[in-house]
């Protein structure tokens, strides 16, 4: 009989070692044979570790699952799928999982991330298969075609960036994934790193590919051990079974700060330096690593090429609205009942994922504020949750869908504190270069301290906001420059918060 149990970080976190290891255990004393597969998450966080049995009927899920809980579960046979008060019924019938559309995510959690075998099975190297049948140029078409624009928050289109590179001149060229995910409450990257590094993998071979890069770097954070060591052993099983052809790939690990994510700063690391943004132009697709065209893609970005490639551009385009095509994998975070990953095509609003997937808020109060789009994303008051999640649309309210991170606070949150926070968080995160965030950080933490204490609340209100428009306008990248944005949010959408009875949105 074939068990899963999960060995992404999430499970893990809660236990899904101890869980196999007490499976594993039982089944001996029980003389039972029990082959115990080690499968990425489902994303379904709450249940983890969510345990999975092979039966006749398809896979049947039992979760959350204590070491404590394995004497009970085979007493009851669930070997067979048997009832128990931890069966969940058929796995891909679960609501949250089965009104989902999983494009990226379709094989997450079902099959073992380290076996090619597996992998083969389930529809990989199928895109790698149809990239090696065309030209670069035709493959840069297809990108271009499917309208896959940039995950890791930018919304650039993928396909511009990689004709870009193709087209530059150059004796050595990089492929350069950026997986250094930093958001707040996000985990797309790091469960595509640990439940299905094969995908990652394939999706950079092919934009080698297409742009005649030789060299690939996966740069991400040390805070993603598991990632490195999964994504380390996919490499080398891919590379020793001929999947990477003339492609050379390696990971490299960062210190974990958050403006290595930004990708000129993400380069200086990678070249050995401190990671300091630098000024553009020139963009990366021209000069880039060590000078050279680089195309730097988020994760999800390039994982969603191989089923681009495999079912065609048209295929892909029909997912979304307007010019977002396709889907985007959704992060539930913070204080939300049902915390996980939605991949849902865009155009889905907040209210369903908060509601119809999330359960509504974990501690059971009304939801007051939801940040969307990581910690430079704005706050959006209920007023704004029946707008489609779509690039443009959230362009329109003044937000950002970012990395789909979305982190829920309820009505105990103080708006207040949390416009301080994002202000203190870039005052730590800054690299220093520019003066408006570097300075203007700091001295919105005390503007906003002297409204908060209601020291001249009229005059430090207008005082911040200039000072935000000064960031905005002024900042070298997205980390001066969009700080502002909950600083903003909050202080319009909650102005009570600040002691301000009037609001004044501008
Ligand atoms: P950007 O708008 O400057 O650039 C977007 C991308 O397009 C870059 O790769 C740039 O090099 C490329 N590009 C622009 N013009 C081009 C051209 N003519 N030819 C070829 N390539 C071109 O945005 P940036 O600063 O790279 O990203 C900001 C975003 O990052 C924010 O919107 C934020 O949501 C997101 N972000 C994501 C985080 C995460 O953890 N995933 C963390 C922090 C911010
Ligand atoms: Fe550095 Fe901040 Fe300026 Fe970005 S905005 S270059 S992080 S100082």
């Amino acid at each position: 009989v074939t068990v899963y149990v999960p060995r992404d970080s999430a499970a893990l976190a809660v236990g899904a070692d101890r869980v196999a290891r007490r499976i594993a255990d039982e089944a001996a004393r029980r003389g039972l044979d029990v082959h115990i597969v080690r499968n990425g998450s489902r994303g379904l966080f709450w249940l983890e570790p969510l345990v999975e049995v092979r039966t006749e009927r398809g896979r049947i899920a039992y979760g959350p699952v204590t070491p404590d809980d394995v004497p009970s579960l085979f007493d009851a046979g669930f070997l067979s799928g048997g009832a128990h008060t931890l069966h969940l019924g058929p796995t891909e019938e679960i609501e949250y999982l089965k009104n989902q559309e999983r494009l990226t995510f379709a094989r997450m959690g079902i099959t073992d991330p380290l076996s090619l075998d597996d992998y083969r099975a389930h529809d990989g190297f199928g895109g790698l298969r149809h990239a090696l049948t065309l030209k670069p140029e035709e493959i840069v078409q297809q990108v271009l075609d499917s309208g896959l624009r940039g995950r890791g928050g930018a919304a650039f289109p993928a396909g511009i960036k990689w004709k870009t590179v193709l087209e530059a001149q150059a004796a050595q060229k990089y492929i350069v994934c950026n997986a250094d995910e930093g958001d707040s409450g996000t985990y797309s990257d790091r469960m595509v790193m640990e439940g299905d590094p094969f995908m990652l993998i394939e999706g950079m071979v092919i934009a080698g590919l297409a742009t005649g890069a030789t060299q690939g770097y996966i740069y991400t954070r040390s805070e993603y051990p598991h990632a490195i060591a999964t994504m380390n052993e996919a490499i080398r099983l891919a590379e020793a079974a001929g999947h990477l052809g003339g492609f050379k790939l390696e990971v490299r690990k960062g210190a974990g700060s958050y403006v290595c994510g930004e990708e000129t700063a993400l380069l200086e690391s990678l070249e050995g330096k401190r990671g300091i943004v630098r000024a553009k132009p020139p963009v990366p697709a021209l000069a880039g690593l060590f000078g050279q065209p680089t195309v730097v893609n988020n994760v999800i970005t390039l994982a969603s090429v191989p089923i681009i490639l495999a079912r065609g551009a048209a295929f892909y385009k029909d997912y979304g609205m307007g010019r977002s095509r396709g889907t985007l994998p959704l992060q539930l975070a913070g204080n939300i009942k049902h915390a996980g990953l939605v991949e849902k095509a865009f155009g889905v609003t907040l209210r369903e994922l908060l509601y119809t997937y999330g359960g509504g808020s974990a501690s059971g109060r009304p939801i007051k504020a939801v940040q969307v789009g990581g910690p430079l994303g704005t706050y959006l008051p209920e007023s704004q949750w029946d707008v489609p999640l779509d690039y443009e649309a959230y362009a329109a309210i003044g937000g950002v869908l970012g990395h789909g991170g979305i982190v829920v606070h309820d009505d105990t949150a103080d708006l207040s504190r949390l416009a301080r926070y994002a202000m203190e968080f870039c005052a730590i995160e800054s690299c220093g270069k520019c003066t408006p965030c570097r300075i203007g950080s700091t001295r919105g933490v005390e503007v906003i301290d002297k409204i908060s204490q209601n020291q001249n609340r009229t005059q430090q209100v207008q005082l911040l906001r200039d000072l935000c428009d000064t960031m905005v306008h002024g900042s070298l990248c997205a980390m001066g420059g969009m700080t502002p944005y909950p600083v903003l949010s909050a202080l319009n959408h909650f102005p009570q918060d600040f002691g301000l009875v009037n609001p004044d949105p501008q």
